[in-house]
C-alpha cells in the first residue's frame, strides 16, 4: 500500500479496531462514493427545486428557503461503521448506512415542512425507507426536525441503483437551534452541563412557540388574500387594533 496514503490515514483516522489495509481500501473508493451519492443528492434536490417552483407558481409562496447538501466525510463513514460494528466494506456502507447522502431543507413555516415531505413522498419513483417526525415528537433535548430516508433511482452506466438519501426538513428557527446546539455540544465534547441542557431545551420551546405564531400570521394573511369573507374580519381586526391604540 502506498506510503503517502498510510500517512494520510494515520493522521486522519484514529479508530483502532480495523486494519489500516481495510481503511485504505475504503479510502480509495471514496471518490466513487462521492460521485454516486452526489448523484443521488442531485436527483432528490432537483425534485425538491421543481416542487418549490411549482408551488410558488400555484400559491405565490416558496415553501423552501434554501437547501444544504453533503456527502458524509470518509472519517465519519469509518467512525460510524466502526461504532456499529460493521466491516469496512462498500457492501456494509450500502446495506448499513442510510445517511451517506444528506439534504437539509430549510423551510419558512412549519406547514411548509409537511407540504414538502408529502409532495416528495407521493412521487412514484420515491420509496420511503424511514420517517421520523421530531416536530410532533421532539427529542428529549428539544431537537425538532422532520426526517425522511428515501430511496431514489439513479441511472448509472451499468444500470439503475436505488440510492438512499437522508432528507432533514426544518424551519429556519429549528435550524438555528440545531446548528447552535450541535456547535455547543461539539465544543464541550458532548458533555453539556445539566443547567445548560435545560436552558437549551427552553430555547427550543421558545423557538417552537415563535414558529407557531409566525405560521398563524402567515396563514391569516393568506386567508385575507384568498377568502371572500375576510374583509369583515380585517375590519374587525383593524377596529380592535384602533381601540387598543386609543386606550
Ligand atoms: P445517527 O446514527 O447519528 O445518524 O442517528 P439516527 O440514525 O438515530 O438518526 P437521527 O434521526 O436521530 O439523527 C440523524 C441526524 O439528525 C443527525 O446526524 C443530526 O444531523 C440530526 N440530529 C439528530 N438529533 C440531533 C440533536 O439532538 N441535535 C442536533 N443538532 N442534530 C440532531
Ligand atoms: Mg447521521
Amino acid at each position: 500500500m502506498n506510503n503517502r496514503l498510510m500517512q494520510q490515514l494515520g493522521d486522519k483516522i484514529k479508530y483502532a479496531n480495523f486494519s489500516a489495509e481495510d481503511a485504505a481500501k475504503l479510502y480509495l473508493s471514496y471518490a466513487k462514493i462521492t460521485k454516486n451519492y452526489g448523484a443521488a443528492i442531485r436527483a432528490v434536490q432537483t425534485k425538491l427545486e421543481i416542487l418549490d417552483e411549482d408551488f410558488e407558481l400555484l400559491h405565490e409562496h416558496n415553501p423552501i428557503h434554501h437547501m444544504e447538501t453533503r456527502v458524509k466525510s470518509i472519517e465519519s463513514i469509518l467512525e460510524k461503521l466502526t461504532r456499529k460494528g460493521y466491516p469496512l466494506t462498500g457492501q456494509a456502507i450500502t446495506e448499513g448506512l442510510t445517511d451517506v447522502a444528506g439534504i437539509r431543507v430549510i423551510c419558512h413555516y412549519v406547514e411548509d415542512i409537511y407540504t414538502i415531505a408529502d409532495l416528495l413522498k407521493r412521487q412514484a419513483d420515491i420509496q420511503v425507507v424511514k420517517e421520523t417526525d421530531y416536530i410532533k415528537h421532539p427529542k428529549p433535548n428539544g431537537y425538532r426536525s422532520y426526517h425522511l430516508v428515501v430511496k431514489v433511482p439513479v441511472f448509472f452506466v451499468d444500470g439503475v441503483v436505488e440510492m438512499p438519501v437522508e432528507v432533514q426538513i426544518r424551519t429556519m428557527a429549528m435550524d438555528f437551534w440545531a446548528s447552535l446546539e450541535h456547535k455547543l455540544r461539539y465544543k464541550s465534547d458532548g458533555l453539556i452541563p445539566k443547567f445548560i441542557a435545560d436552558e437549551l431545551k427552553e430555547c427550543s420551546e421558545t423557538i417552537a412557540a415563535s414558529d407557531l405564531k409566525m405560521q398563524r400570521i402567515h396563514s391569516f394573511l393568506e386567508d385575507i388574500e384568498h377568502n371572500l369573507q375576510l374583509p369583515e374580519l380585517v375590519d374587525e381586526t383593524l377596529s380592535q387594533e384602533a381601540e387598543r391604540e386609543g386606550n
